[in-house]
């Protein structure tokens, strides 16, 4: 038997690389999304946002953190934009820093739905949702946490307008220098909301049967898709994740079905969160396998990995990639750590969301 194929602490399968669409990944370690709330004034990214992801640039991906589409996209306090020149310009920063590090990085491109509130949204209108059914849920706004508030449904007419700020997000995000998107339709958000029978009850066709409610995805995929080209297209989904008050009656049905027809772009990849996101792995019945079945693209898992769990779901072929967040926050050198099976520093909650380079840009490296 081959001692390597058994051996839990040679991480050599996560440094093989891999055409990810038309990427060139040197590894198989992805950083994950993770919101911080550190964009300048009108959210655009800044110098210090630069220097956090260029620090973190040898991951073999970089998916920078979810990036409202359009005002009305933003759901949180201090996320930032891509929808201005100042955000383009802004993002060229970072992107500029990345690839002079040798890196590579996509962006997700986020509509929170109803997970907003007034005061975060233009003119302090209502949040926009499948459905006007407020989410048991909290946001972080200028005084601090509360209720997110009641959403009002999207017109039928409003549904192209929405598709064209998804196409558009994609085109700046090209513009910005990014190497590719990453649409959220994960973790309770607009996307999500609109695939969900728990938070989507239209009567046109975005709403009713599994396949109407998987619509709105998939003309956004296709949308995004033809404009940066669909090697260049990622989308996440969390099947089984209550975040955002969010549930479905069938999610195995449902999720299936979606990659089914996701299957159809040739995407670069899928980005699965398996149980809920955030925090622990808490991991819930689901047949992933299943769902996998009919996509040819790259599958990146996600969902508190470490680096044997890591390496194990790659050895078993479950994974292409694995997308770690919280360690990538207090490790900036984490790909060199899970390489080297260094011991890693621990993150300070207290400034995940929001400050200044003070637990952002100061985590300490192994040199
Ligand atoms: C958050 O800001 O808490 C957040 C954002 C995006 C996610 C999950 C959580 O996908």
């Amino acid at each position: 038997m081959n001692q390597r194929a058994t051996d839990a602490t040679d991480a050599t399968i996560l440094f093989q690389p891999i055409q990810v669409g038309e990427l060139n990944l040197p590894n198989r370690v992805v950083m994950a999304p993770l919101t911080r709330n550190r964009a300048s004034a009108g959210n655009v990214p800044n110098a210090m946002n630069a220097t956090y992801y260029a620090q973190r640039a040898d991951a073999g991906l970089l998916i920078a953190e979810a990036t409202q589409i359009c005002p009305e996209g933003q759901g949180y306090i201090a996320t930032p934009g891509i929808h201005s020149d100042e955000q383009i310009a802004g993002w060229k920063q970072v992107t500029g820093a990345v690839h002079e590090r040798g890196g590579r990085i996509v962006l997700q491109l986020w509509h929170v739905g109803r997970i907003s509130h007034t005061s975060l949204q233009p003119d302090g209108k209502a949040p926009v949702a499948p459905s006007a059914i407020r989410a048991n849920a909290k946001t972080f706004v200028a005084e601090g946490f509360v209720d997110v508030s009641t959403p009002r449904a999207l017109t039928t007419a409003e549904i192209p307008a929405l598709i064209e700020s998804y196409r558009q997000a994609a085109a700046n995000a090209r513009a910005a220098g990014f190497d590719g998107v990453e649409i959220h339709a994960a973790n309770g958000y607009l996307l999500d909301q609109f695939l969900r029978d728990s938070t989507n009850q239209r009567t046109d066709a975005y709403g009713g049967s599994i396949d109407d409610r998987s619509r709105l995805l998939f003309e956004v995929s296709a949308a995004v898709a033809g404009e940066i080209g669909a090697g260049r297209t990622g989308v996440r989904l969390s099947p089984v994740t209550s975040f955002g008050d969010i549930a479905d009656s069938q999610p195995q049905a449902l999720f299936n079905h979606v990659v089914e027809r996701l299957a159809s772009l040739d995407l670069a990849y899928l980005h699965i969160i398996e149980g809920e996101t955030g925090g622990e792995r808490r991991p819930q019945p689901f047949d992933y396998a299943a769902m996998r079945k009919p996509f040819r693209g790259a599958w990146m898992l996600n969902n508190g990995y470490d680096r044997s769990m890591a390496i194990e779901a790659l050895r078993a072929g479950q994974a292409d990639l694995i997308a770690f967040g919280r360690p990538f926050i207090a490790n900036p050198d984490l790909t060199r750590r899970l390489r080297e099976n260094a011991g890693l520093n621990q993150g300070d909650p207290n400034t995940f969301y929001g400050g200044d380079e003070h637990g952002y840009t100061d985590y300490p490296t192994l040199d």
